[in-house]
Formats: structure tokens, sequence, C-alpha cells
């Protein structure tokens, strides 16, 4: 039998709800909850792009383990891990935020000064590898933010395609011992799934990102550079601790 859509990796949507209503939603920030609410108001189902609200907490929680202070989100969308982040930082703490997308990330921005954490983020609106090279290469207008084995914490949550290539350029960005995280690595559950499983619906919805996300967690299994725990949180969630 073909697979039917489903947007939870979990058993079931009454767990995912479970879950959410239960220990999530009661302990989200209030301009989180702003933020999404926005989210979907204007960008409809487009707003599941945003981290759901356990993954959101469950980031927050790593950064202040780490004593993270600088990091790097490629992917902004509205900005629901990006306000989670620089909630999570201390004052002085700092987050280069790079999308293409202003609009969406301006959707957001209200909600994220409301909150008095705008003063930690620095957002470029470009694509993320050219702003992440400028970095690698020492750019003099970026002396400010510092580069390479500078940064505690990355969060990648766009072009699924170019992971794997993000991968090699953020292993010289993050400090030893710093994490890079990626996210959707299970895809809805698909990465397990063989093409013949999957219904036409399923197809469309989830289209070549399937083959991309199923490549880089091959690969990541097999870097000796990193310690990687991939977690069934949200969408799937990839750890890669910087060894070397
Ligand atoms: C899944 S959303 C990010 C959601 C966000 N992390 C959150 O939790 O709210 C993906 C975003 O990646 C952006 N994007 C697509 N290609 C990109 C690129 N090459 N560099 C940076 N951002 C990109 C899109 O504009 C989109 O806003």
């Amino acid at each position: 039998m073909k697979e039917q859509f489903s947007c939870t990796i979990l058993q079931s949507e009454a767990l995912t709800k479970y879950l959410l209503e239960t220990s999530a939603y009661p302990r989200e920030h209030e301009q989180l909850k702003e933020l999404r609410r926005a989210s979907v108001e204007k960008y409809q189902h487009m707003s599941v792009m945003n981290v759901p609200a356990d993954e959101g907490q469950f980031i927050s929680m790593l950064l202040k383990l780490m004593n993270a202070k600088k990091t790097i989100e490629v992917g902004v969308f509205t900005g629901y891990s990006l306000l989670v982040t620089a909630l999570a930082l201390p004052n002085d703490g700092k987050v280069i935020a790079i999308d293409p997308d202003r609009e969406a990330y301006e959707t957001g921005l209200p909600f994220i000064e409301k909150a008095g954490v705008a003063h930690k983020i620095e957002f470029f609106d470009s694509d993320a590898m050219t702003t992440i090279n400028k970095l690698l290469d020492n750019f003099k207008q970026f002396d400010w933010i510092g580069g390479r084995g500078t940064f505690d914490f990355a969060f990648v949550d766009a072009d699924k395609e170019n992971y794997i290539k993000y991968h090699e350029l953020l292993l010289k960005l993050v400090k030893v011992g710093g994490i890079i995280a990626y996210d959707n690595t299970l895809w809805a559950g698909t990465v397990a799934l063989v093409e013949e499983d999957l219904s036409q619906e399923w197809l469309e919805q989830i289209g070549a990102n399937r083959v991309y996300l199923k490549k880089l967690n091959t690969f990541l299994a097999s870097d000796s550079r990193i310690e990687l725990a991939q977690l069934s949180i949200g969408d799937g969630l990839s750890l890669c601790r910087r060894l070397k």
C-alpha cells in the first residue's frame, strides 16, 4: 500500500498534538507564539517551515548547555528558530542570520523586537553560501564578526540540495567542539521509504529533497571529523560536533 502524506514523523498526528499541547506550548515564549501566529496568517500552509515548538525548546536548551555566544543560521524565513536562538544567547551574544527573503524576516521582526533581543541579530539578505564564503575569507567588512573557527553553533534549515557543501564550509567556521545542526534530515519519514512506496501526492510534496537528505545522512554517518547524533525531533535534526 502507498504511504499517505503526513506532516509528522511520530506514530500519529494525535501524538504530535499531545506533545505540543501538553509540554511545548505551555512553555513557549509569548513572542514565539505571536510570531508563529503571524507566520500562519501571512504564509498559511507554508508556515510549517517554522521549526515546531518542541524542537525550538530543544535548541534553546542545547545552546544554553553549550554556553554558546556566537551562532550562524542558514534559512531564517519568519524567524522562529532565530528568535529561539536570540532568546537563548547571553546579552552580548550574536547570531548571524542569512536568508535572501527579507520580507519573510520582516514579518517576524516586530516580535523579535518586542522580545528585546533584536540587538543580538545580524541579518544578511543574501544566499548563505556567499556570506559564509565571505566570513571564511576574512572579508574586511566582516572583521567585527570573526571568521574561521570562531562560531559555537550553526543551524542549517535551507537549500537542502547544498547541505553537504555547507558542511564543508561550516566545519571551518565552527570551533572544534562546536555544533552544526541540520534540520529536516528525516524529511517527514520519507528517507526510509523506497520510491514505489510513495504516492503521487507524497512525491509532489517531497520533491528531490528526500534524495539530497538521504545522501547527507549517509555522508555524515561516515565523516570522521564529527561526532554525530541524529534526533527524531521535529522533522529530524542531525547534530554534528566538530572533532578536529
Ligand atoms: C525552512 S525555512 C527556514 C525556517 C526557519 N529556520 C524557522 O524556524 O522559522 C527555509 C528558508 O530558507 C531560505 N533560503 C532558501 N535558499 C537559501 C539560501 N541559498 N541561503 C539562505 N537561505 C535560503 C528561504 O528563503 C526560506 O525562508
